[in-house]
């Protein structure tokens, strides 16, 4: 039996960046991922193929509709979707073996197999047979999985998952969306930019439900323009492929059923915290099925750790990322801390939506006094010159302190222009103190400082 200093379940973003800082810091470290590939779901099946599908599909739908406007003739555009997707795998392949790279450089034992804690050591099974790893510290970062619905008949090809929907051997004519959240957007948004008539259904009468709504129902109308159709209040009980027709049919509450190409089914992610034996260390999951930790990330169980997708806060790499670094220092130094409030989000629909921090929603609902500053895209010249003028900046502040509590975009790269917003509440910024930095120009940074001088009613471009 092999003796390690740490063991990670789990070869995501989680698990790969905890096995890394583990072994920066001098544990003896050995990562278990039951897929060939490291990386998890964001660099194989999630982020980013889905961002390299985003990023095609936004060329080909401006090549068709957006280079005239800048003088640009480009004659008939076609797609070559087999090129997109070989495009798409191959980002997914080079980034998969940067991350084999980092852990030949520090030296992480990789183990292929399916890790289950037996007996206070870990079983790791695969093809070949058996082995069993012990160690003084074990971190589970297994992830999530799609969650499902009753009454849908997944059938791995016509009705399934994101999984299937990066990787349509060809365009839907029609594809219904079940969920507008953010993967129903963004994967909506990349088949009916290649041409798909898509129709998302969605449960609540809003799409996005957590984004503030204000720039939620700005971003409604932008993809309606879009072409994407939209069914708010639709509680979808039923989707099937009825093989004699050659059609799927999706059924909702108190409306006719629907027939489509393809189904792409995308109500949520749920942990993936089952089969790992975590009852032979008497570790019990939440009602939601996550496994509850405290403040460092340690669970009921002496020396278990659980971090990413697969404990309680919001289901993203980049918070997963935090938590792997930040339980590993914890264990070796005693302290760790990751703020849950000042994860950012993205969604990379065109235009981005990104926020950080309490929307004005939360604001209103907890009774927080606070001023608010917006500032419209068609206001900035920067995305005057790339064309791109739709949505705004966010500001919002306490009313007495002028802290910043939460930053809201909708607009050009609103993923990117966040981050200052991040950095800012980090540092327990003012809404004053963002209108008092220089910022470039011409940029789209300057529409969140131009947002933040309108928290004080003094903008200057508009
Ligand atoms: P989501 O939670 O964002 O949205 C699911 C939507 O499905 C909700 O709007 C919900 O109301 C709706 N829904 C649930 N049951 C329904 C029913 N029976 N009929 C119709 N609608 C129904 O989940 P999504 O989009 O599947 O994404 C999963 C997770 O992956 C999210 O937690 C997200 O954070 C993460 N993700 C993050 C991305 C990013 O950072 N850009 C991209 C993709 C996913």
């Amino acid at each position: 039996m092999t003796q390690h200093d740490l063991i990670v379940i789990g070869g995501g973003p989680g698990g790969y960046i905890a096995a890394i800082r583990a072994a920066q810091l001098g544990l003896n470290t050995a990562c278990v991922e039951k897929e060939s590939r490291l990386g998890g779901t964001c660099l194989r099946i999630g982020c980013i193929p889905s961002k390299a599908l985003l990023e095609s599909s936004e060329k080909f739908a401006e090549a068709r509709q957006k280079l005239a406007e800048h003088g640009v003739k480009v004659g008939s555009v076609e797609l070559d979707l087999a090129t997109m997707l070989h495009r798409k795998e191959q980002v997914v392949e080079i980034l998969c073996k940067g991350v084999d790279g980092l852990f030949r450089k520090h030296k992480i034992t990789r183990c292929l197999g399916h890790a289950r804690l037996v007996g206070g050591k870990v079983s790791v099974t695969d093809s070949g047979g058996q082995q069993e790893l012990s160690a003084k510290h074990i971190i589970i970062a297994a992830g999530s999985k799609p969650a499902t619905l009753p009454g849908i008949e997944f059938d791995g090809d016509r009705i399934g998952t994101s999984t299937e929907a990066l990787s349509y051997s060809q365009v839907p004519e029609r594809l219904i969306v079940i969920g507008g959240g953010y993967i129903g957007l963004e994967l909506g948004s990349v088949w009916n930019r290649l041409g798909s008539k898509v129709t998302v259904l969605e449960f609540l009468d809003r799409i996005l439900p957590g984004t503030d709504s204000e720039l939620a129902g700005e971003a409604l109308n932008l993809f309606k323009k879009q072409g994407i159709e939209f069914r708010l209040g639709s509680r979808v009980t039923a989707a099937r492929f009825d093989k004699s027709r050659g059609v799927c049919v999706v059924e909702a509450e108190g409306a006719q059923p629907l027939e489509c190409d393809r189904v792409l089914v995308a109500v949520g992610r749920m942990p993936a915290t089952e089969d790992l034996g975590l009852e032979t260390f008497g570790i019990k999951l939440d009602s939601k099925g996550r496994i509850p930790v405290d403040d460092h990330f340690r669970t009921s169980a002496e020396g278990v750790y659980a971090i990413g997708d697969c404990i309680p806060g919001p289901m993203l790499a980049h918070k997963a990322e935090d938590d792997g670094a930040a339980c590993v220092e914890g264990i070796v130094t005693g302290y760790c801390h990751v703020d849950y409030n000042l994860v950012p989000a993205v969604i990379y629909t065109h235009p981005e939506i990104a926020s950080v921090g309490k929307t004005e929603d939360q604001l209103r609902a907890d009774g927080t006094p606070y001023r608010k500053g917006t500032f419209p895209f068609r206001a900035n010249g920067r995305a005057r010159t790339l064309a791109d003028i739709d949505g705004k900046v966010k500001i919002l502040a306490h009313q007495a302190t002028d802290r910043v509590l939460g930053v809201h975009i909708l607009g050009p790269r609103a993923g990117d222009v966040i981050a200052e917003a991040a950095a800012a509440m980090a540092f327990g910024a003012s809404s004053e103190d963002i209108a008092r930095t220089c910022h470039a120009h011409p940029t789209l940074a300057e529409a969140v400082k131009e947002a933040a001088l309108a928290v004080d009613g003094r903008t200057i471009s508009l």
